[in-house]
């Protein structure tokens, strides 16, 4: 697969923007501070699948989170800034998950799965 190069600079704190990479959907999201808040603020161990935001992310880049966009239940691309902990919501069988990306209502046994990728200088990072 090609790596893609994404610019960060035009995606506002609190949206995301959508690329396809390998024939996926992947999520780039601009976190605020309260999402980000939120992520840390959870008993790992009470997780279906457990993980750590700071295992989701890149320390320092916080507030970017990078998630390939596919339901781990059955395949659908959820939707962002959705559902009862402002994740993503799968509006196929109603799974949730989390401003982390991490499966926390619903069907899916799994996070949204984070694809490999690099921070080039500040503002840009390639996936793949
Ligand atoms: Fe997302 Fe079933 S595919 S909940």
């Amino acid at each position: 697969g090609v790596p893609v190069e994404v610019d960060l600079t035009p995606i506002p704190e609190g949206q995301s923007i959508k690329v396809f990479w390998r024939g996926k959907p992947i999520f780039v999201r601009h976190r605020t501070k309260q999402e980000i808040a939120a992520a840390d603020n959870v008993d790992i161990s009470s997780l279906r699948d457990p993980q750590s935001d700071a295992d989701r992310v890149k320390k320092g880049d916080e507030q970017w989170l990078i998630v390939i966009g596919i339901c781990t239940h059955l395949g659908c691309i959820p939707l962002v800034n959705e559902g009862p902990y402002h994740g993503w919501f799968c509006p196929c069988h109603g799974s949730v998950y989390d401003t982390s990306g991490r499966i926390r209502q619903g069907p899916a046994p799994l996070n949204l799965a984070v694809p490999p990728y690099s921070f080039e200088g500040q503002s840009k990072i390639i996936i793949g």
